[in-house]
Formats: C-alpha cells, sequence, structure tokens
C-alpha cells in the first residue's frame, strides 16, 4: 500500500502522531507495513514508532472487521451488565475483545460511554446503537448481522 499521503505532513519527528492519525483514518489501523513505513518517513527507529503507537489508545493495531462491534461500558452500561454483553458476543463470535473474527468479518472492542445511557446496556455496530439488550437480543443481532455476511 502507498504512503504518499504522507507526503501532506513535515518530515519531522515531532508530527509522528499526526502521521499515525492520518495512516489509521487511510487504513483503519496501524499495520506492521505502516510502521515500517512512518518509521522511515520521520526517520524514527521502527521501535519507537511501536512504542508511540502502542502508548496511545486512539490507534488500533489490528485491522477493523466489517462490522465493528462497540460494547459501551461506561458507568450505566456497566451496571446494567457490560461485561455479561461482552461476553456473550465474544462467546458467539469465537473472539476477544480487542480483536478480529478470523474471516475478517466482526471486531468487537469495549468503549466507554456512547451517550445513551438510557438505553444501557448498549452496544453499537458500525455505529449504529442497540439498546436495552439482553442476552437473547445480543445473539439475535449477531446472527442477524452473521447471516448479511
Ligand atoms: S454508559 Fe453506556 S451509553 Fe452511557
Amino acid at each position: 500500500m502507498g504512503y504518499d499521503f504522507l507526503q501532506k505532513i513535515p518530515q519531522e519527528k515531532s508530527y509522528l502522531i499526526k502521521g499515525l492519525q492520518l495512516v489509521q483514518k487511510k487504513q483503519g489501523y496501524i499495520s506492521d507495513d505502516s510502521i515500517r513505513a512512518c518509521a522511515e518517513y520521520f526517520k524514527v527507529p521502527e521501535v519507537e514508532v511501536e512504542g508511540v503507537v502502542s502508548f496511545y489508545a486512539q490507534f488500533k493495531r489490528t485491522q477493523p472487521g466489517k462490522y465493528q462491534i462497540c460494547v459501551c461500558d461506561g458507568t450505566a452500561c456497566h451496571i446494567k451488565g457490560a461485561p455479561l454483553v461482552l461476553d456473550w458476543i465474544a462467546t458467539e463470535l469465537d473472539v476477544k475483545d480487542g480483536e478480529t473474527t478470523k474471516d475478517g468479518l466482526f471486531s468487537l472492542e469495549t468503549v466507554a460511554c456512547l451517550g445513551c445511557c438510557s438505553l444501557a446496556p448498549v452496544i453499537s455496530i458500525n455505529g449504529e446503537v442497540f439498546g436495552k439488550l439482553d442476552r437473547k437480543a445480543v445473539i439475535k443481532l449477531v446472527k442477524d448481522f452473521k447471516a448479511r455476511g
């Protein structure tokens, strides 16, 4: 994959984070290849780029799935069973928090408050919010999205 888009950013170490943000915006995550490209472009060791990426939670190292499931673990959702919701989805899809399924269809992550606490517990799938979930509703949702392929 080309990284010509980095040319917009000054080739200075202090712009590394900006560069990584742009890479993630364009590619959805920071791949090993992106780490190498940024190290080369900003003239910093790869291990340093890797360090920056792992330090900031905003950077993702795994390729997002076609369907990105975010499980809200804000206070209201946590009290209403967010850890269980996460567990149900993880079991149904055989994937862990922060990972993508082997077929690339789903990625799963825990996020902070999605801003609709009255619907707790809440998840979002590609930005669409689903609330007041119980186990049955969660499994049905996942199956419906699986069926879409
Ligand atoms: S805590 Fe989950 S939406 Fe606010």
